[in-house]
C-alpha cells in the first residue's frame, strides 16, 4: 500500500487537489461520483482528498459517505458534516477550512459535473498559470443536456443579465464547477457576502475586480438522474437580490 501510494505521488504534478463535494439527499448519487473521482485521480496520477461536505440529509448521505470512506480510506475521502441545510456557500467556506491541498475543486455531488474533465483544468491551469479554471457550458464544446427550457431561459437569462451589469470576462458565471488555487479561494471566499446560488457569480466577479486571472475549460453539464435540484423560487429570488446588490457595491 505504502509503495503504491509511493508511486502514484511521483507520477503526479507535486500538487494536491482538495475536492469540496457539497452534499444534501445524494445517496444515489455520491457512490458514482466518488468512484469517478477516485478513477480519474488515480489515472492520472495527481494526489488528491476528496472532502465531502453533508448538511444533515434525511436520506442517509452520511451513512452512504462513511462506507465509501472505508472503501477508500480516510486519506482519500474526508467527512466534514454539518447539522442542517445551511446553504450551498457556506457548504464551501466550511469545506476550504479543511482542505490541506493547495489547489481546491468546486463541484457538484449529483452527476452533473462529470469527473472526466478534472486532467483538463489542471492541464489548463497549468499552461496558462491561473488563478481560477471555471468549467464554461456557453463556450467551445461545452453545452447542457437534459434540462427543461424553463432551466435554460432561467440560467441563460442570468448570465446575460450578469454579463450586462458587471461585465465579468468569463463566459459562464452561475457554472460551479471551478479549480481555484487555495489562497486564492480563501481570498475571494473571504470578501463574498451571498450564501446560495448566487454564490458561484459573485465568485466570478469578485476574482475579476481582484484581478485574479481566469482560464476556461468547455464541460457538459447533464441534468441529474437522481434525486431533486434544490434551486427553487425563492433561490432565484435571492439570486437577483445578490445581482442587484453587486451591481450597487462594485
Ligand atoms: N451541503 C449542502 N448544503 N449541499 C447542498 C445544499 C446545501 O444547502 N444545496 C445543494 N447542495 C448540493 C447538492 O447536493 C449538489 O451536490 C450541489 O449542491 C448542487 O445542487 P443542485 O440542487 O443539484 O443544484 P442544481 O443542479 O439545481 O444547480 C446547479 O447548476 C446551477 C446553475 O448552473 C449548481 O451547479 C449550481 O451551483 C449552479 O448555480
Ligand atoms: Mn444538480
Amino acid at each position: 500500500m505504502a509503495s503504491r501510494r509511493g508511486s502514484q505521488k511521483s507520477r503526479g504534478d507535486g500538487n494536491k487537489y482538495s475536492v469540496l463535494l457539497p452534499t444534501y439527499n445524494e445517496r444515489e448519487n455520491l457512490p458514482l461520483i466518488v468512484w469517478l473521482l477516485v478513477k480519474y485521480f488515480s489515472e492520472s496520477g495527481y494526489d488528491y482528498e476528496i472532502i465531502v461536505i453533508d448538511d444533515g440529509s434525511p436520506d442517509g448521505t452520511l451513512e452512504v459517505a462513511q462506507q465509501l470512506q472505508q472503501i477508500y480510506g480516510e486519506d482519500k475521502i474526508l467527512l466534514r458534516p454539518r447539522k442542517s441545510k445551511l446553504g450551498l456557500g457556506t457548504a464551501y467556506i466550511h469545506g476550504i477550512k479543511h482542505a490541506t491541498g493547495n489547489f481546491v475543486f468546486i463541484m457538484d455531488a449529483d452527476l452533473s459535473h462529470h469527473p472526466k474533465f478534472i486532467p483538463e483544468f489542471i492541464e489548463k491551469q497549468r499552461q496558462g498559470g491561473y488563478d481560477v479554471v471555471a468549467g464554461t457550458r456557453y463556450r467551445g464544446d461545452g453545452g447542457v443536456y437534459g434540462w427543461d427550457l424553463r432551466r435554460k431561459l432561467i440560467s441563460r437569462g442570468a448570465n446575460f443579465v450578469t454579463q450586462v451589469l458587471l461585465r465579468p470576462g468569463a463566459s459562464d458565471l452561475t457554472g460551479s464547477f471551478r479549480l481555484y488555487k487555495k489562497e486564492v479561494l480563501e481570498s475571494l471566499v473571504s470578501c463574498c457576502v451571498s450564501k446560495g446560488y448566487v454564490f458561484q457569480m459573485e465568485m466570478i466577479v469578485r476574482a475579476r475586480q481582484l484581478k485574479y486571472t481566469i482560464g476556461e475549460v468547455p464541460i457538459t453539464f447533464v441534468d441529474r438522474v437522481y434525486g431533486e435540484s434544490k434551486l427553487g423560487g425563492n433561490e432565484i429570488v435571492s439570486f437577483l437580490k445578490g445581482l442587484l446588490t453587486l451591481f450597487a457595491t462594485t
